[in-house]
């Protein structure tokens, strides 16, 4: 998330005149007290699952579940202008499934997806997604 940020930063500054959003950040963690926002973001989500082996069902979330706490009890859903998941296409069938959980809980969809850390090319990727997933949700 940090290399997303400092790549908008890098376009923005070299490229005043034209528009390149910058990224900010907030992390939710155990210890964040679900709360409504005031305005529309994007979710970035790792999947962390217990059980099932990328073929077969029986996987149960960990790691991620004050996030979707977050969103639920804070009533975020409606703000959610897209998910981006990250997993290791390892998992198979389970790959980034929790970005798919929560893209469907907020009738929303999952815009991008990358494995493990992600590379240079899927911030690029991802940045410009997000550029213009955030236009037309504006155009709406
Ligand atoms: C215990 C454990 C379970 C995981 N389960 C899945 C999974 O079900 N599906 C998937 O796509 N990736 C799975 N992963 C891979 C992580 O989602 C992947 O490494 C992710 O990029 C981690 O993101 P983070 O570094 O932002 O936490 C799992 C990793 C661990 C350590």
């Amino acid at each position: 998330m940090q290399r997303l940020k400092e790549y908008a930063l890098q376009l923005h500054t070299i490229n005043p005149d034209q528009d390149y959003p910058l990224i900010d950040l907030k992390e939710i963690s155990d210890q964040s007290i679900p709360t409504r926002e005031d305005r529309p973001f994007f979710v970035f989500v790792p999947t962390y699952l217990d059980g099932g082996n990328g073929f077969e069902t029986g996987t149960t979330e960990v790691m991620t579940n004050s996030f979707g706490e977050y969103l639920l009890d804070g009533d975020n859903t409606d703000l959610v202008m897209g998910v981006v998941g990250s997993g290791n296409k390892n998992f198979n069938e389970q790959y980034c499934l929790t970005a798919r959980k929560y893209a469907k809980e907020c009738h929303s969809e999952v815009i991008g997806d990358y494995e493990l850390r992600g590379t240079d090319e899927d911030i690029e990727r991802i940045y410009h997604q997000l550029v213009q997933v955030a236009k037309n949700y504006r155009n709406k």
